[in-house]
Protein backbone atom coordinates (compact mmCIF):
# COMPACT_ATOMS: atom_id res chain seq x y z
CA UNK A 1 0.00 0.00 0.00
CA UNK A 2 1.80 3.40 -1.07
CA UNK A 3 0.58 6.70 0.15
CA UNK A 4 -1.77 7.77 -2.56
CA UNK A 5 -3.83 3.94 -2.25
CA UNK A 6 -4.06 4.98 1.39
CA UNK A 7 -5.14 8.59 0.91
CA UNK A 8 -7.32 7.45 -1.92
CA UNK A 9 -9.08 4.65 -0.50
CA UNK A 10 -9.99 6.32 3.18
CA UNK A 11 -11.27 9.66 0.72
CA UNK A 12 -14.02 7.65 -0.90
CA UNK A 13 -14.76 5.33 2.53
CA UNK A 14 -15.14 8.65 4.08
CA UNK A 15 -17.30 10.49 1.51
CA UNK A 16 -19.42 7.32 1.53
CA UNK A 17 -20.10 7.58 5.27
CA UNK A 18 -20.65 11.82 4.71
CA UNK A 19 -23.44 10.55 1.85
CA UNK A 20 -24.75 8.29 5.15
CA UNK A 21 -24.68 10.60 7.83
CA UNK A 22 -25.92 13.34 5.42
CA UNK A 23 -29.14 11.11 4.82
CA UNK A 24 -29.69 10.42 8.58
CA UNK A 25 -29.30 14.34 9.47
CA UNK A 26 -31.76 15.20 7.01
CA UNK A 27 -34.18 12.19 7.80
CA UNK A 28 -33.87 13.09 11.93
CA UNK A 29 -34.67 16.45 11.32
CA UNK A 30 -31.05 17.85 12.72
CA UNK A 31 -30.15 20.20 9.39
CA UNK A 32 -31.17 22.77 11.65
CA UNK A 33 -29.57 22.00 14.76
CA UNK A 34 -26.96 24.10 14.60
CA UNK A 35 -28.47 27.69 13.05
CA UNK A 36 -24.56 29.51 12.20
CA UNK A 37 -22.01 27.87 10.23
CA UNK A 38 -18.88 27.35 10.82
CA UNK A 39 -19.94 26.92 14.65
CA UNK A 40 -22.27 25.78 16.18
CA UNK A 41 -24.13 28.11 18.61
CA UNK A 42 -20.81 30.18 18.35
CA UNK A 43 -18.97 27.33 19.80
CA UNK A 44 -16.22 24.31 18.79
CA UNK A 45 -18.32 21.96 20.65
CA UNK A 46 -21.80 23.12 22.28
CA UNK A 47 -24.25 21.48 24.47
CA UNK A 48 -24.28 18.07 22.99
CA UNK A 49 -27.92 16.96 22.06
CA UNK A 50 -28.89 14.12 19.56
CA UNK A 51 -29.53 16.81 16.72
CA UNK A 52 -26.34 18.95 17.50
CA UNK A 53 -24.29 15.56 17.41
CA UNK A 54 -25.60 14.21 13.83
CA UNK A 55 -25.29 17.68 12.55
CA UNK A 56 -21.43 18.33 13.97
CA UNK A 57 -20.53 14.99 13.44
CA UNK A 58 -21.40 15.65 9.51
CA UNK A 59 -19.56 18.69 9.54
CA UNK A 60 -16.91 17.49 11.24
CA UNK A 61 -15.57 14.80 9.21
CA UNK A 62 -16.47 16.75 6.37
CA UNK A 63 -13.56 18.73 7.34
CA UNK A 64 -11.65 15.36 7.69
CA UNK A 65 -12.67 14.46 4.68
CA UNK A 66 -11.83 17.42 2.45
CA UNK A 67 -7.89 17.18 4.12
CA UNK A 68 -7.93 13.46 2.83
CA UNK A 69 -9.05 14.98 -0.61
CA UNK A 70 -6.67 17.24 -0.80
CA UNK A 71 -3.75 14.97 0.39
CA UNK A 72 -4.49 13.06 -2.22
CA UNK A 73 -4.71 15.70 -5.17
CA UNK A 74 -1.27 16.74 -3.50
CA UNK A 75 0.50 13.38 -3.82
CA UNK A 76 -1.18 12.90 -7.50
CA UNK A 77 0.69 16.18 -8.36
CA UNK A 78 4.14 15.46 -7.03
CA UNK A 79 4.43 11.51 -7.27
CA UNK A 80 2.59 10.93 -10.24
CA UNK A 81 2.23 14.08 -12.70
CA UNK A 82 2.58 11.38 -15.45
CA UNK A 83 -0.55 9.53 -14.74
CA UNK A 84 -3.08 12.31 -16.87
CA UNK A 85 -6.42 10.40 -16.00
CA UNK A 86 -5.15 10.38 -12.01
CA UNK A 87 -4.66 13.84 -11.77
CA UNK A 88 -7.43 15.16 -13.20
CA UNK A 89 -10.10 12.88 -11.26
CA UNK A 90 -8.10 13.73 -8.02
CA UNK A 91 -8.40 17.60 -9.06
CA UNK A 92 -11.77 17.40 -10.03
CA UNK A 93 -12.62 15.67 -6.60
CA UNK A 94 -10.66 19.11 -5.06
CA UNK A 95 -12.78 20.96 -6.76
CA UNK A 96 -15.98 19.24 -5.93
CA UNK A 97 -15.11 18.84 -2.27
CA UNK A 98 -14.45 22.71 -1.86
CA UNK A 99 -17.65 23.53 -3.49
CA UNK A 100 -19.56 21.18 -1.27
CA UNK A 101 -18.47 22.92 1.73
CA UNK A 102 -19.32 26.28 0.02
CA UNK A 103 -23.13 24.54 -0.59
CA UNK A 104 -22.87 23.14 2.87
CA UNK A 105 -22.52 26.53 4.22
CA UNK A 106 -25.83 28.02 2.64
CA UNK A 107 -27.44 24.46 3.52
CA UNK A 108 -27.37 25.93 6.84
CA UNK A 109 -27.45 30.09 5.98
CA UNK A 110 -30.64 29.58 4.01
CA UNK A 111 -32.45 27.76 6.26
CA UNK A 112 -32.44 24.43 4.39
CA UNK A 113 -33.86 26.16 1.15
CA UNK A 114 -34.92 22.82 -1.18
CA UNK A 115 -33.09 23.85 -4.00
CA UNK A 116 -30.24 24.44 -2.55
CA UNK A 117 -30.31 21.06 0.02
CA UNK A 118 -31.44 19.33 -3.55
CA UNK A 119 -27.59 20.67 -5.30
CA UNK A 120 -25.63 19.39 -1.87
CA UNK A 121 -26.48 16.19 -2.62
CA UNK A 122 -26.43 16.21 -6.24
CA UNK A 123 -22.61 17.72 -5.72
CA UNK A 124 -22.42 14.42 -3.04
CA UNK A 125 -23.37 12.06 -5.63
CA UNK A 126 -20.33 13.19 -8.18
CA UNK A 127 -17.99 13.49 -5.57
CA UNK A 128 -18.39 9.91 -4.56
CA UNK A 129 -18.42 9.09 -8.56
CA UNK A 130 -14.55 10.67 -8.68
CA UNK A 131 -13.40 9.40 -5.28
CA UNK A 132 -14.01 6.37 -6.69
CA UNK A 133 -12.65 6.64 -9.58
CA UNK A 134 -8.85 8.31 -8.16
CA UNK A 135 -9.04 5.34 -5.92
CA UNK A 136 -9.45 3.19 -8.77
CA UNK A 137 -6.66 4.24 -10.68
CA UNK A 138 -4.56 4.50 -7.67
CA UNK A 139 -4.64 0.78 -7.88
CA UNK A 140 -2.65 0.98 -11.38
CA UNK A 141 0.66 3.07 -8.94
C1 LIG B 1 -17.87 16.46 1.28
C2 LIG B 1 -18.70 17.10 2.02
C3 LIG B 1 -20.17 16.77 2.19
C4 LIG B 1 -20.95 15.76 1.69
C5 LIG B 1 -20.52 14.63 0.76
C6 LIG B 1 -22.29 15.97 2.19
C7 LIG B 1 -23.39 15.17 1.90
C8 LIG B 1 -24.66 15.36 2.36
C9 LIG B 1 -25.81 14.57 2.01
C10 LIG B 1 -25.82 13.39 1.05
C11 LIG B 1 -26.89 15.08 2.68
C12 LIG B 1 -28.33 14.57 2.58
C13 LIG B 1 -29.08 15.41 1.57
C14 LIG B 1 -30.50 14.93 1.35
O1 LIG B 1 -30.96 14.01 2.01
O2 LIG B 1 -31.18 15.51 0.47
C15 LIG B 1 -26.42 16.19 3.47
C16 LIG B 1 -27.20 16.94 4.30
C17 LIG B 1 -26.76 18.08 4.95
N1 LIG B 1 -25.51 18.62 4.90
FE1 LIG B 1 -23.90 17.87 3.97
N2 LIG B 1 -22.29 17.08 2.98
C18 LIG B 1 -21.02 17.60 3.01
C19 LIG B 1 -20.58 18.73 3.68
C20 LIG B 1 -21.37 19.54 4.44
C21 LIG B 1 -20.91 20.72 5.13
C22 LIG B 1 -19.47 21.25 5.15
C23 LIG B 1 -21.98 21.26 5.75
C24 LIG B 1 -21.87 22.52 6.53
C25 LIG B 1 -22.69 22.98 7.32
C26 LIG B 1 -23.14 20.42 5.46
C27 LIG B 1 -24.44 20.61 5.90
C28 LIG B 1 -25.51 19.77 5.67
C29 LIG B 1 -26.84 19.98 6.24
C30 LIG B 1 -27.29 21.12 7.15
C31 LIG B 1 -27.62 18.91 5.78
C32 LIG B 1 -29.09 18.65 6.12
C33 LIG B 1 -30.02 19.20 5.08
C34 LIG B 1 -31.48 18.98 5.49
O3 LIG B 1 -31.77 18.81 6.66
O4 LIG B 1 -32.34 18.97 4.58
N3 LIG B 1 -22.72 19.38 4.65
N4 LIG B 1 -25.06 16.35 3.25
Amino acid sequence: MNRLKILSISSTIGVYMLIVLGGITTQSGSGMACPDWPLCFGELLPNLTTTVLIEMSHRYLAMIVGFLILGTFIVSYRSYRSEKSLLTSSGIALVLVTMQAYIGMLTVTSILDPAIVTIHLAVSTALFGFSVVTALLSLRT
